[in-house]
């Protein structure tokens, strides 16, 4: 005892000083990585480049963030030796290009920023679009994506080139080569490549939208022609209510310009402060109480009827369907000038992300459905703990190795006709180790879903669970994985860059 006090001290404090987390958007108690060695806020290209190379030397690992809008502890590996290089300040824009439809953007680049940028000079980015306060390498790096069956919206799908810091610390620029390994490696690279330093990123002239939405009964979607009710749209999703038994419709498209003065501004996060408190309250109890929970979705359904529009010029709310405005404030938008995220408020999430063939959505749908009976069955009432319901999006084909959308796999399935993503935020709890209520049903969900249908984890909204299950089941294509790694072991050949995600699919 004598001998091991003082060892078990020293371990204690070496252990302590080094536990530095590196926080997802949720803040503390939500690490994107569990154990850094320093956060270093990137200033230019050539102060990521400078930083890749000292930690090479050092013997480092390195990591880029933009805004950490992710969500588990998959963003590093698990060695605490790594240094993240946050990209925010790297944020250049320039080289608009009307002619070619192109503009150059660096890697810290926003959606808000790049819309702002746009917006002012007439122009546009179609609807390669994710979310405002993310960065669109950190979307390419991961496969994000809109939902639209029609038209590309893959992020990575408005890129013409890129330029990418790799393990050996050099400065590779890529051109977009469809029939190229190393372009459709970087196409969905995992950050596994290397840091994303700068992109030649497609644009359009501006173009005003609209959107509406209507309120299905459960059965017309399960029973309905998705693909149908999608398709024709350049934006379309669903989202599900399953207490209530009902789903919202949201669709989207071009409109004339000179049809309506009118410029919606949506906005999807964000809310007031009394509003933050009251429903964190019904969703804490809900830990426990399934009636907390059946209440917070009638609220929140209720809400939803009505667009989450305002008029951006006067900053009224708009009361009625169909909503136009211009393409990005309608298709995304932001906060309201007198309100905060959700996630300001201390209302944390968790979630679940699966892509499956589009072949496949009523099944899928209804598989879930009957997983939320057998629960009723017992006298457990699942139901949605997030703002906007079960968030179920769809994806048009787009090829490359690792995206979400991909096709030509060995799997056997169709996913040429593209892809529903079934999207489930719910409420993380503050007490209880943020468990949910009935906390072994999500467990269950995410194993019935992958073992029984073809499916693809979306790359930052999955627990290491999620993916050791894609794994085991082999739902990302062994000859695509081995294409990644050949081209992953040319840029990295230390494994400077990897990851969790990346060591669990096998590409170390
Ligand atoms: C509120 C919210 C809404 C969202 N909506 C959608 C959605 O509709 N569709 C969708 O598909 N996704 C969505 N996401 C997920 C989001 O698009 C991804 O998690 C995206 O990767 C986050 O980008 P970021 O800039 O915050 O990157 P971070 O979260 O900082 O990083 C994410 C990953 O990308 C890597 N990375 C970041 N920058 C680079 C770079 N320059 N080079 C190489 N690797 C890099 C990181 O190392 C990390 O592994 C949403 C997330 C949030 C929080
Ligand atoms: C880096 O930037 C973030 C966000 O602006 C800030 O919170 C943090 O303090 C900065 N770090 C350093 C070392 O300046
Ligand atoms: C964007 O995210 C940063 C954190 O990275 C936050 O400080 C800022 O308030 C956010 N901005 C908006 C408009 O949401």
């Amino acid at each position: 005892m004598l001998f091991l006090k003082p060892f078990a001290v020293l371990a204690l404090a070496l252990t302590a000083s080094a536990a530095v987390p590196y926080n997802t958007f949720d803040g503390p108690g939500s690490p994107a990585c569990n154990n850094v060695a320093s956060v270093h806020n990137a200033t230019s290209v050539k102060d990521i480049q400078s930083t890749v190379q000292k930690a090479i030397k050092a013997g480092q690992r390195v990591r880029a963030s933009g805004k950490a809008h992710m969500w588990y502890d998959t963003m590093c590996s698990d060695d605490p030796n790594t240094v993240i290089i946050r990209t925010e300040e790297v944020n250049n824009i320039y080289d608009l290009d009307m002619n070619h439809g192109t503009v150059m953007i660096e890697a810290g680049v926003t959606f808000l920023q790049l819309a702002e940028y746009l917006h002012a000079r007439g122009a546009s980015a179609g609807y390669t679009l994710v979310n405002w306060n993310i960065t669109l390498a950190g979307c390419v790096a991961m496969g994000a994506h809109r939902s639209s069956l029609k038209e590309d919206s893959m992020v990575a799908a408005g890129v013409l080139a890129m330029d990418i810091i790799d393990g050996n610390g050099e400065l590779r620029h890529l051109e977009r080569n469809n029939l190229d390994d190393t372009w459709l490696a970087a196409s969905t690279s995992l950050g596994l490549l290397g840091v994303i330093v700068r992109m030649k990123f497609k644009v359009y002239p501006d173009f005003k939208v609209w959107a509406d939405q209507k309120t299905l009964d459960e059965s017309e979607v399960l029973d309905g022609d998705i693909f149908g009710m999608i398709s024709p749209y350049a934006t379309a999703n669903y989202w599900w209510w399953p207490y209530k038994r009902k789903f919202h419709y949201r669709t989207y498209d071009v409109l004339p310009t000179d049809f309506s003065p009118q410029e919606g501004f949506q906005n999807t996060f964000s809310v007031t402060y009394p509003e933050a408190q009251a429903i964190k309250g019904i969703w804490e109890s809900g830990r426990l109480l399934s009636s907390s929970n059946k209440l917070a979705e009638e609220i929140l359904f209720a809400q939803w009827e009505a667009p989450n529009f305002r008029e951006k010029t006067t900053n009224e709310p708009i009361d009625q369907w169909p909503v136009y405005g211009w393409n990005y404030d309608v298709l995304i938008g932001g906060l309201y000038p007198d309100q905060k995220p959700v996630w300001e408020y201390g209302l944390k999430g968790h979630t679940l992300e699966l892509a499956f063939p589009v072949t496949h959505a009523n099944a899928m749908l209804k598989r879930v459905r009957e997983l939320f009976d057998a629960e009723l069955r017992k006298g457990v009432f699942m139901t949605s703990t997030y703002r906007s319901g079960i968030n179920i999006k769809f994806g048009r084909p787009y090829f490359d190795l690792l995206g979400q959308v991909t096709y030509n796999t060995a799997d056997g399935a169709d996913w040429s006709k593209g892809a529903i993503m079934f999207d489930f935020p719910s409420y993380r709890p503050s007490l209880g180790g943020g468990k949910r209520f009935n906390e072994p049903f999500y467990h269950k969900l995410a194993q019935v879903l992958v073992s029984e249908f073809p499916c693809r984890p979306h790359w930052t909204k999955n627990t290491r669970e999620v993916f050791q299950l894609a794994a085991q089941y082999k739902k990302i294509d062994p000859g695509h994985l081995a294409r990644f790694k050949a081209v992953r072991e040319k840029f990295d050949p230390n494994g400077v860059f990897r990851s969790v995600v990346g060591e669990i699919i096998g590409v170390y």
